[in-house]
């Protein structure tokens, strides 16, 4: 489509890190990977990323809102589509995620003409097409309108740089609309709508603020309200706010004028207030005798003035090279910098551009909001738009635990405080609003990963342990969603009364049994995992709760040759037969697996994979069976967005089966886990905006391959680290704050295809390692003094483990007859 460009250096904005220790990692980044599905031209299938100006987990991610068709083969939740008309530039994003959008406000749009046809309270009426390519590098965007106006946007935490040139002969007018956001084109019920606003104009000065309320989206969420204010180098020469009928076609919510023609603003003078309809509300301002309109727009949760002092004290320049400089030197000094590879000439670059974009997409969100709470005062850190613990706890906290340790303890305590005041821990939340739960509540295995980890620093763990312990035995309140008539999805694990009673979920009480019976094991050993210290009394009876899978396992269960899987089991013991183990239909909040078959889900127990091998008959059955998930032309399932071109059983696009390429390592036949996940990768992932293979779901999926790059992969809940292949013959990692893990492969003879890439043997610190394992504190704190893992590579297929399999701290027999 040629509709998108990354730049790598753009004229007016070279790069100048002249001093060796600032290599600016930031120039490899493509911040179009991901933008784009599996048709060319369109996001339907891709990343749903979000791209233009952030700095990382920045409470503003600004960029441009898009509207394009057709709407099946669309996903506007990132903001940018390739080719769709844009209707708005506005300040907040989320990245990466599925389901209905969220945010895309408060936006301004820059127009020539506000007169003859466009109206303002119809964005069809002024929405513009682009011309050329969109440039996009860290912390830069820019575009251009089929008006002639060119558009490049940055921005700071909490504020957005716009930087507006006109054609000269055009009209130059910019149209601030409070009742901009996101819409879902396709369905209402998880459509965003607008609840209503204000507007107020400074007169005499280039000066506006206000508010806009935006409820719903993905969770269901109550209105979020965010104070606004804008300002324009350039004092306009007129400036007239204006309100008009609220007629946007989620009617549900709304009054609706479906057959009506759409309404025309009023022109209210210097201000404009919704009232008692929510009337839309808004701005348009021109100027006469400029080419250039500045404008820097901050934003608060909390009032208009914090959002004034986040526009004077994080922009103090109107230089969008200034703002584009300090988002990028952020960018390189906290994030990219982290992980330290060779960046000279004879470095591989599409390799450079795969780790950098990865470490860049799995920063976008959460977004940081300390300070900016606006629901309980509180001296704890703030964060939200964690969208969902259902993608991140898989690895992508393991990650940020070692790279990021301030933001991550930062991120617990702010989960933690919602608990104390919200009651819950989130398995999701947006908009400062639970949801949508998935299974189980997977922020229990996120804290229990820190927690095993030795991860204290300032978190209250004995809050910590009754915020999971309150996920393990109170059944949340049902919220009435209306995709499940059955429990709640708004937090907390709404299938307790069968997990406690039975031992399992069962199919005829609850929605997504299968689903939810082999994560509420997890989490329950999640549970058992920081009891062990916080509540000794209790580690027993959460430990044998996580063997609940086991109840589900009917051992004759039989599909493609091979029997024993977890199944949908009824609540009087006996088994759904009849379930189609390959294909979970829908696979969604309906069904009785969710986006995984029971053939996957049955691998997914990673703290107890000596009982999954033991229930598939031995290392020889489950061994056949790990190779058939890879095979092509085995899936019984359409796998939609979660999974476009993936033909296997293992859907290495969709999270529940992220750790199934690396079971060999339980075999010690860690070659072949080396051989698939490099398999998997080489396939799926690419320096291309199409480049990775379904929704980035908050960057898991970016950060899926960075493990795969560092050749490590952290087993979450526990303090294992399994050994891969690494992609680098040399990388540096700043963990612990400032402690350096250095992973060398020796002999990492990979290039143009060549397959020098298996392990013969590993040292760490020195010692020869006869696993193909380790833990966080093995060899005197590896993983928080640093030190150094020393891999040698070569193209031999070779067991070189000889010690002890990676541990199943879960392990537990239960009796699962022969299958009723
Ligand atoms: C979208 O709809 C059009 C027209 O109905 C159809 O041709 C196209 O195949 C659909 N695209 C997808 C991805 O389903
Ligand atoms: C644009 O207008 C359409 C049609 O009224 C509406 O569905 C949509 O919500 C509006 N806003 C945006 C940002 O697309
Ligand atoms: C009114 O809406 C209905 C249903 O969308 C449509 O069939 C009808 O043609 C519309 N009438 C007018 C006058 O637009
Ligand atoms: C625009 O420029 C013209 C010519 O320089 C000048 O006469 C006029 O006053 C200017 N208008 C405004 C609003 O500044
Ligand atoms: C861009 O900004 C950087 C850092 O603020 C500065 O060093 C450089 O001179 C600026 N370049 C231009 C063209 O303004
Ligand atoms: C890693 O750190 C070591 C020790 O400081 C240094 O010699 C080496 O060049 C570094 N490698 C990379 C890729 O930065
Ligand atoms: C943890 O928080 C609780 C209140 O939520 C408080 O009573 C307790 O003292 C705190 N513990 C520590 C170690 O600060
Ligand atoms: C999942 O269910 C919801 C609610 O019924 C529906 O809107 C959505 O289209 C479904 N998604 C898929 C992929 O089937
Ligand atoms: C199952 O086993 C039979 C007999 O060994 C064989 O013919 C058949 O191809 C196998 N089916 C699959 C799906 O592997
Ligand atoms: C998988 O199916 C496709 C489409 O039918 C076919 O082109 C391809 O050769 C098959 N691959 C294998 C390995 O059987
Ligand atoms: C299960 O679904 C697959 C794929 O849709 C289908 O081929 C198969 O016949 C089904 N199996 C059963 C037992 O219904
Ligand atoms: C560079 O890395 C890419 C991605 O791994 C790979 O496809 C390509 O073959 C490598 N190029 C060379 C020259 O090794």
């Amino acid at each position: 489509m040629g509709k998108l460009k990354y730049l790598a250096v753009a004229a007016s904005l070279v790069v100048d890190f002249t001093s060796a220790q600032d290599v600016d990692y930031a120039q490899f980044v493509n911040p179009f990977i991901g933008s784009e599905g599996a048709i060319r031209g369109y996001a339907y299938g891709g990343g749903d990323v979000f791209v233009g100006g952030a700095v990382p987990f920045g409470m503003v991610k600004l960029g441009l809102d898009t509207y394009e068709e057709p709407v099946n083969q669309s996903a506007l939740n990132g903001g940018w589509t390739p080719q769709g008309f844009v209707t708005g530039v506005s300040l907040m994003h989320v990245s990466g995620t599925g389901g209905g959008p969220k945010y895309g406000f408060p936006a301004q749009m820059p127009l020539t003409s506000i007169d003859g046809d466009v109206n303002l309270l119809d964005n069809r009426t002024y929405w513009q097409k682009r011309e050329g390519d969109d440039l996009a590098s860290v912390g830069y965007f820019r575009t251009k309108f089929e008006s002639g106006i060119t558009v490049e946007l940055s921005a700071s935490r909490h504020a957005g740089m716009h930087h507006y040139t006109y054609p000269a002969a055009s009209g130059k007018h910019v149209l601030v609309d409070f009742s901009h956001y996101l819409p879902h084109p396709t369905r209402s019920w998880d459509s965003q709508f607008y609840t209503g606003g204000e507007i107020e104009l400074q007169p005499n000065s280039g000066t506006y603020t206000g508010y806009t309320s935006i409820a719903g989206g993905w969770c269901i969420g109550a209105p979020v309200t965010v104070y606004v204010c804008g300002e324009f180098d350039t004092p306009p020469d007129t400036g007239k706010a204006f309100k008009g009928k609220n007629t946007f076609p989620v009617s549900r919510h709304c009054r609706s004028f479906n057959n009506a023609t759409t309404p025309s603003p009023t022109f209210t003078g210097n201000s404009a207030r919704s009232g008692p309809l929510n009337d839309r509300v808004g701005a348009v301002f021109s100027w006469n005798n400029v080419t250039e309109v500045k404008s820097r727009v901050g934003i608060s949760f909390m009032s208009v003035d914090k959002a004034c002092a986040y526009k004077d004290s994080e922009l103090p320049s109107w230089s969008i090279n200034d703002t584009m400089h300090a988002a990028r030197d952020e960018w390189n000094r906290d994030v990219f910098s982290k992980i330290r590879v060779d960046t000279s000439e004879k470095a591989n670059k599409t390799r450079l551009a795969l780790l950098y974009s990865s470490l860049y997409f799995m920063h976008l969100i959460p977004s940081e909001r300390i300070g900016e709470n606006p629901l309980w005062e509180s001296d704890e850190p703030y964060f939200d738009d964690i969208y969902t613990m259902w993608d991140l706890f898989r690895n992508q906290v393991s990650l940020w635990h070692l790279i990021q340790p301030s933001y991550y303890e930062s991120m617990l305590r702010a989960l933690i405080d919602m608990f104390r005041h919200e009651g819950w821990l989130p398995d999701g939340r947006s908009g400062n609003y639970n949801g949508l739960v998935q299974g189980g509540s997977n922020a229990d295995n996120v804290l229990a990963d820190a927690y095993v980890k030795g991860l204290r620093g300032n978190i209250n763990w004995t809050d910590g342990y009754a915020a999971v312990k309150k996920d393990a035995e109170v059944l949340p309140y049902f919220d009435e969603n209306p995709v499940d008539p059955q429990g709640s999805l708004k937090e907390g694990r709404s299938a307790l009364d069968d997990w406690i009673p039975l031992g399992y979920v069962s199919a005829d009480r609850n929605s997504r049994a299968v689903s939810k019976s082999v994560e509420y094991s997890l989490n329950d050993f999640a549970v058992s995992q920081i009891a062990a210290c916080e509540a000794p009394e209790d580690r027993d009876l959460y430990l044998q709760r996580s063997a609940g899978w086991q109840l589900s396992w009917d051992p004759s269960a039989t599909a493609r040759n091979f029997s024993g899987f977890v199944m949908p089991r009824f609540a009087d013991g006996t088994f759904h037969k009849t379930y189609n183990i390959t294909n979970c239909g829908d696979c969604n909040w309906s069904d009785e697996s969710y986006e995984g078959t029971a053939f996957e889900y049955s691998f997914v127990i990673p703290h107890d994979v000596a009982r999954v091998i033991d229930l598939m008959g031995g290392p020889g059955h489950f061994e056949s069976r790990l190779d058939y998930v890879f095979q092509p032309n085995t899936s019984g399932v359409d796998l939609g967005v979660n999974g476009l071109g993936i033909t296997t059983i293992n859907n290495v696009a969709n999270e529940p089966d992220f750790q199934t390429p690396y079971l060999y390592n339980y075999l010690n036949k860690q070659w072949k886990s080396v051989e698939r996940s490099r398999q998997l990768a080489n396939d799926f992932y690419f320096n291309t905006s199409n480049g990775i293979p379904g929704n980035s779901d908050a960057g898991a999926l970016n950060c899926w391959l960075v493990w795969q790059m560092l050749g490590l992969y952290p087993i979450v809940t526990t303090p294992v680290y399994l050994l891969e292949s690494p992609w680098f013959s040399d990388i540096n990692i700043t963990v612990n704050r400032d402690k350096t893990l250095r992973i060398r492969a020796d002999g990492l003879d990979d290039d143009g295809g060549k397959q020098g890439y298996y392990v013969q043997s590993v040292k760490i610190n020195g010692q020869e390692w006869n696993k193909n394992w380790f833990e966080h504190e093995d060899a005197g704190g590896i993983m928080t003094e640093g030190g150094e893992i020393l891999f040698t590579l070569g193209a031999e297929q070779q067991v070189w483990e000889s010690g002890d399999v990676p541990p199943s701290p879960g392990h537990i027999v239960l009796d699962v007859g022969n299958g009723m």
